[in-house]
């Protein structure tokens, strides 16, 4: 798939997850075969300031990110451009502006979905950040702001496409609905029909003939996946053997507990010993539908030491390993 010059290796794509899509998440994704990674949403206001905690948002392993899109929220065309420079600085391969978050704070403030609202303002946003890169720009949006049959996105798509934006990801629910109901997937082909450059859909993808499904029956050049990817990165492993023609790939225990590792200790070499809440969230996630699971979560909150935290997962691991082998 094509998002301007920028070409990837394929249509499967990490979504952007605030607070969580840092490097180690995206790096797993990369290793197991994403297409491209997208880092969470970063404040161009702060980013055009280069607030030390906002440049840490833009960390990438440079060698195997390849391609890497940066997502920016903001509302001032000027801020927006100076970000999306220090973010090519740093190593992003595409822009991305944030139209979507329904977030409170975040449309409370005037970004994020709120902008949808004003799309004479938009089409400023856009056009200052394709004027500032020579990268490609690109646009991840809810169809409206709602409640009601709010329909911003037919009016927004031709801004997109005059304004020389490369590509559109279109999260088919209304803001107002938040993450209720499903994501209205026809949305994203009727969306997918009537535009001249790619369309991306995200929502509710959590199998690999999920992803192949969308991609198939509802004209998306790509798909995302956020929280299928939460614990399960290989998911993009899965979704390439089936792209492929190949038998989806089983992942053993082993392979979990190595993941979930790996995973643990890059998030540590990225925010230290911090961040413990973030380190037994994402340990976690890999421990979903296994045997004795919330005993080891209810543990897990009581350790602050990363090795202890290791072990006990491994231990959840080995116990969900033999309550198998017992039932069999
Ligand atoms: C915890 C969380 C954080 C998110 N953060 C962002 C974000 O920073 N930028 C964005 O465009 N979308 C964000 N989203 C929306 C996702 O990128 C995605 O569009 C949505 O979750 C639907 O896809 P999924 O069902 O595969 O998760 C977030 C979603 C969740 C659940």
């Amino acid at each position: 798939m094509q998002i301007g010059p920028v070409t990837l290796a394929n249509p499967f794509i990490l979504a952007p997850l605030a607070g969580l899509t840092n490097w180690p998440f995206r790096c797993l994704a990369k290793e197991a075969g994403a297409g491209l990674t997208v880092s969470e949403m970063v404040s161009a206001t702060a980013l055009a300031h280069r607030g030390r905690a906002t440049l840490k948002l833009l960390e990438t392993d440079g060698g195997l990110e390849r391609p890497f899109c940066v997502q920016l929220f903001g509302k001032d065309p000027d801020h927006l451009a100076r970000a999306a420079e220090v973010a090519v600085e740093a190593g992003a391969h595409i822009i991305d502006l944030n139209l979507g978050c329904p977030a409170r704070k975040v449309v409370g403030s005037g970004h994020g979905a709120a902008l949808l609202r004003d799309l004479p303002l938009v089409r400023r946003l856009v056009a200052a950040l394709v004027r500032a890169v020579k990268v490609p720009v690109t646009v991840k949006t809810r169809p409206g702001l709602g409640p009601g049959p709010d329909q911003a996105i037919w009016e927004l798509l031709p801004i997109l496409e005059g304004e020389g934006v490369a590509a559109l990801t279109l999260h088919p629910r209304l803001a107002s609905d938040g993450f209720a109901g499903e994501a209205d997937w026809s949305l994203v082909a009727r969306v997918a029909e009537r535009a001249s450059i790619p369309v991306i859909g995200s929502g509710d993808i959590v199998t690999a003939d999920q992803a192949l499904d969308r991609l198939r029956h509802y004209g998306a050049a790509g798909v995302m996946i956020g929280r299928g990817a939460r614990g399960r990165p290989w998911i993009f492993r899965q979704c390439l053997a089936r792209w492929r023609g190949w038998p989806e790939p089983e992942i053993t225990l082993d392979e979990r507990l190595r993941v979930a590792e790996r995973h643990a200790r890059l998030l540590f070499e990225s925010v230290g010993p911090k961040a413990p809440f973030m380190l037994r969230t994402v340990l976690m996630w890999y421990t979903r539908g296994l045997t004795g699971a919330a005993e080891f979560r209810a543990r897990l909150c009581r350790e602050e030491n990363l090795e202890t935290q290791l072990a006990l997962l491994a231990e959840c691991v080995e116990g969900h390993r033999r309550a198998l082998s017992c039932g069999r």
